[in-house]
């Protein structure tokens, strides 16, 4: 069977480059979006403009698709806990009706292909230096109101040292957003039997790379820093700037969706997308700065922001051994193709000083004094 895949999403950031992709090792795409394709794309592709919730386009998308590169989502940790009924509609509610609609009709789909999230490990795999394996950890609203930023030790209150996180880690869900990517991959998992399709879910870390949105503070901080640094405004940053993330190019996550659709006899699993190794965000600044020789020095904030997670690396094994996947896009590279394609197409970043004002006016700052609230509202 000729292979024809449906990209839901498929108009966003990561959605655009899975399109390239798959068209590059000539396969057959359709869209579903509510957003056109970019103009590049649009003739080479078959697109259904609309909504996921709605069944005619649903429906029409899915017609005589042999998979589904499932991507539609809201995104961002923030603007989920001010929207959250948004957000479980289009990503929990978006993804019943995608298996539901798949489990009442004729179809001829063999595999769904979910972009997880790495926001469901919270704050990821941790040791003590003292007590060894630390298990799901948070982080105390005291020491975190004292800025002693890093994670402790339930036993012997040393601070504990981040470790790559394996797919198996147990799942910790610590806002709106993270809770919607959770209930994407029960209900696939649930689903999947009665729907006639093998799920796939692609864990995808901090994925960054040119053409990403600036709408959203949360995801792409790449993208936000660099447009900040090309227009001469200060990055702003929460905590003390030493939280790490992992960083994955989107042509290498590309590549992930690729083997995921390919791979046999992988039905059912989960995989970690990401670099394997954590950089702080002043790492990045650091070397952004240098790619952009933008003159204007970060805001360090020293504040912390809600739902954050301190520092969260992937564990790649799983990912190499079962798609005979790794990233290939060095950081400095993958910086230096996002700083040349941003300086083509500058665009204002988020007005930084109002998004403050938000997170301030939601509650999502966590401020010197607000500690006695805020272990009221956790317990
Ligand atoms: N960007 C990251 O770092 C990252 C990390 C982890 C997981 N993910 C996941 O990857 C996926 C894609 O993310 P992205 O960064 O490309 O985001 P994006 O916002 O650029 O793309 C999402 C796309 O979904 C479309 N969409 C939204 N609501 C829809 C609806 N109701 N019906 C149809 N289409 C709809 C949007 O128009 C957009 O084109 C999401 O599922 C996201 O949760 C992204
Ligand atoms: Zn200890």
């Amino acid at each position: 069977m000729q292979p024809h895949v449906l990209i839901t999403g498929g108009s966003g950031f990561i959605g655009r480059n899975v399109t390239r992709c798959l068209l590059q090792h000539g396969i057959r795409v359709r869209i579903l979006d509510t957003t056109e394709p970019p103009s590049d794309l649009a003739s080479e592709v078959e697109w259904v403009q609309g909504c996921i919730l709605l069944q005619k386009p649903l429906q029409a998308a899915l017609d005589g698709c042999t998979d589904v590169i499932h991507l539609a989502a809201e995104l961002g940790i923030g603007r989920s806990q001010a929207e959250p009924l948004r957000f479980f509609e289009v990503n929990v509610q978006g993804t019943v009706h995608l298996l539901d609609t798949l489990q009442k009709t004729h179809h001829r789909v063999r595999r769904v292909v979910l972009a997880g999230s790495m926001t469901v490990y919270g704050e990821g795999r941790y040791v003590c230096p003292g007590c060894g394996e630390a298990g799901p950890v948070q982080r105390r609203p005291d020491r975190l109101v004292q800025k002693q930023w890093e994670p402790c030790c339930t036993r012997c209150e040393r601070d504990l040292v981040s470790r790559p996180t394996p797919e198996t880690f147990p799942a910790q869900a610590a806002n709106i957003y993270a809770h919607t990517k959770l209930s994407q991959e029960g209900i696939l998992h649930l689903l999947a039997e009665q729907a006639g399709i093998e799920p796939v879910v692609l864990r995808l870390f901090n994925v960054y790379g040119p053409g990403q949105s600036l709408e959203n503070a949360y995801t792409g901080v790449i993208a936000i820093f660099t447009s900040c640094l090309l227009m001469e405004i200060a990055p702003l940053v929460f905590e003390d700037g030493n939280q790490r993330r992992d960083f994955v190019f989107v042509e290498d996550v590309s590549e992930a969706f690729y083997r995921a659709w390919a791979t046999p006899g992988i039905g059912g699993r989960t995989f970690n997308i990401g670099s394997g190794e954590g950089h702080s965000l002043n790492e990045i600044l650091g070397l952004l700065r240098g790619l952009t020789a933008g003159r204007a020095s970060p805001r360090i904030l020293y504040q912390y922001r809600k739902g954050d997670a301190r520092h969260v690396v992937a564990c790649t094994e799983n990912s190499l051994s079962g798609l005979g996947w790794s990233p290939r896009t060095p950081l400095g590279e993958g910086l230096g193709r996002t700083v040349r394609s941003a300086r083509e197409d500058i665009r204002t970043p988020l007005n930084l000083e109002k998004m403050m004002g938000e997170l301030r006016r939601r509650g999502i700052l966590l401020e010197q004094g607000a500690s006695a609230a805020v272990s009221r509202s956790n317990a």
